[in-house]
């Protein structure tokens, strides 16, 4: 009987498999239920005592070694399988699509280094606000036609919540908890009830500026503004005022820069005229600071607003507003 043992060991651990079916023969034969370590353990039981020294051992070493292995056959077997069949690890991987940041997002980042390099921090806001904050404490009379000029979507009635129509909503929330110094741009999205075309949408996105403090001019506006425009535009960049309104600044002005496509000369993009418009502006009306509860005999400043869709519209020649809210990859992978 020990050389039947001996004669197992040996092919035990000789055993060699390349497939399921060789490793299932294995394990059918020395660790299955019916396997032929369990019939000599029968066997070892009529065995003479003074054989069981030398016998019993060398059966447990059997069917240990029989465990180990299958163990080492079935994993070699799996592990041959992946890197043998399916898997061609010499091919070169798949690569996820890459998407761009989007030409609102880049403008926006951009405006906003800018700004900051000339000591702007950035404030942000509600999309959803009250009468106060986006009319009444910009000095909106109730009534006023100027209400008329941002057409409004209202989400209730009496007390008015709306959609803000401008971020200038932020500026009446920041002169409210903060004091001047004030040196802040507010960029975001803004609604607006208008027909969507190429030039008009019913959403985009404004950076508003607003400065607050002791000896504030319009000579402060004025250099802010230029120095933006030149490092947005190119160092050549002029800049012109216009006359203009607004109810929460007094005077109020149009910013326009030295068309940077023809340099001044006149084109399609300037409609000849060599001047684009990139922003409103103005000297804070003293009825804004005072609804704020900021001193106006004390303290002036400035603000000014601008469309990040309209500077990202005339930087990259782009003709339809629409394109930005569509999100064809073939638009948005030119950025
Ligand atoms: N809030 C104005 C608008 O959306 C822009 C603006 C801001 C004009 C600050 C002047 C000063 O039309």
């Amino acid at each position: 009987m020990l050389e039947k043992v001996k004669s197992f060991i040996s092919e035990v651990e000789n055993a060699t498999a390349k497939t399921e079916e060789e490793v299932e023969s294995f394990r059918l034969k020395f660790v299955g239920r019916n396997n032929v370590i369990n019939d000599l353990f029968e066997e070892f039981k009529q065995v003479p005592a003074e054989q069981k020294r030398e016998l019993g051992p060398a059966l447990n070493n059997l069917k240990n070694l029989a465990q180990n292995k299958l163990k080492e056959l079935s994993s070699t077997v799996s592990a041959g399988k992946s890197s043998s069949s399916d898997i061609d690890v010499t091919l070169p991987g798949a690569y996820g699509v890459e998407g761009s940041i989007h030409p609102i997002s880049q403008t926006k980042s951009r405006i906003i280094e800018i700004f900051e390099r000339q000591g702007f921090n950035v404030e942000d806001g509600p999309e959803i606000d009250n009468d106060w904050n986006n009319f009444t404490a910009l000095n909106f009379p109730e009534n006023h036609p100027a209400r008329e000029m941002q057409d409004t979507y209202f989400i209730e009635k009496n007390p008015d919540i709306l959609l803000r129509t401008h971020t200038s909503n932020v500026q009446i929330r920041l002169m409210g908890r903060k004091k001047p110094p004030i040196r802040s741009i507010m960029p975001g999205r803004v609604y607006r009830n208008e027909a969507i075309s190429a030039r008009a949408h019913c959403f985009f996105h404004q950076v508003e500026g607003l400065v607050v403090g002791e000896n504030i001019s319009f000579r402060d506006l004025k250099n802010t503004l230029y120095h933006f425009s030149k490092e947005m535009f190119g160092k050549n960049t002029k800049i012109r005022l216009r006359p203009s309104y607004f109810p929460f600044t007094e005077p109020s002005a149009e910013i326009d820069i030295s068309c940077f496509i023809c340099g001044g000369s006149g084109c399609k993009i300037c409609k000849q005229t060599g001047w684009v418009e990139i922003a409103g502006s103005g000297m804070v009306d003293p009825n804004v600071l005072e609804n704020c509860g900021i001193d106006s005999t004390k303290y002036s400043g400035f603000a000014f607003g601008m469309g990040i869709e309209r500077i990202t519209m005339l930087k990259y020649q782009i003709d339809d507003l629409r394109l930005f809210s569509e999100n064809d990859v073939r638009f948005l992978k030119q950025f």
